[in-house]
């Protein structure tokens, strides 16, 4: 399995995989696309050999990163797919000076929550009706200071002393 920067020539890919993952909530082409081109915008797809594993996509706000997706085919899961990818926006994140992130997750999306916890996220807050069915979402941190196994597998760069607020 490898995991690398994703480009527009993965959006077809990632857009068949969000509606096998996420049906009637997937990002359409061009929502895709506008997540792969955003300059604010850090993406990675996990593959093995030709095949699209799983992807993730965040976006840069202030001192932290804001994930907006990841997710892996159904039968790749549970190999640390999503772990690598994670690891790969937090060292792309870190080299830019910014060491947070926060997410959205259904309140009961369990296997994302596990995912999220294990990895060092903690809720900050509940939004209740959050998404169009009535469900609530929480909301989850992780801090500048804490260090992926991702990240020990992969050191992540030093941000800039200078400049920056991340951290
Ligand atoms: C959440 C998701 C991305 C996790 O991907 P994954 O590649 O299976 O996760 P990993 O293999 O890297 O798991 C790392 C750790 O997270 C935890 N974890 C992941 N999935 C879990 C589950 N279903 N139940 C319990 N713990 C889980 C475990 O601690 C796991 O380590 P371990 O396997 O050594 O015990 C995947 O389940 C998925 O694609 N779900 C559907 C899409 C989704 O809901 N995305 C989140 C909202 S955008």
């Amino acid at each position: 399995m490898n995991s690398r920067r994703a480009t527009v020539a993965d959006a077809a890919g990632i857009t068949s995989l969000e509606t096998e993952i996420f049906g009637s909530d997937a990002w359409t082409w061009s929502s895709v696309l506008a997540e792969l081109r955003g300059s604010d915008r850090i993406a990675f797809v996990a593959t093995d050999q030709s095949d699209l594993l799983g992807y993730v996509s965040g976006m840069r706000t202030g001192d932290s990163v804001d994930l907006t997706r990841i997710a892996v085919r159904a039968d790749r899961r549970r190999q640390g797919v999503a772990r690598a990818l994670l690891a790969a926006v937090d060292v792309e994140a870190r080299a830019a000076g910014v060491a947070g992130m926060m997410l959205e997750v259904g309140a009961h999306n369990t296997s994302a929550i596990a995912f999220y916890t294990s990895e060092g996220f903690v809720q900050l807050d509940e939004r209740p009706r959050y998404y169009r069915d009535g469900s609530a979402a929480l909301v989850l941190e992780r801090p500048g200071g804490f260090e992926t196994r991702g990240s020990q597998a992969h050191p992540a760069p030093q941000p800039p002393v200078v400049g920056t607020s991340g951290g």
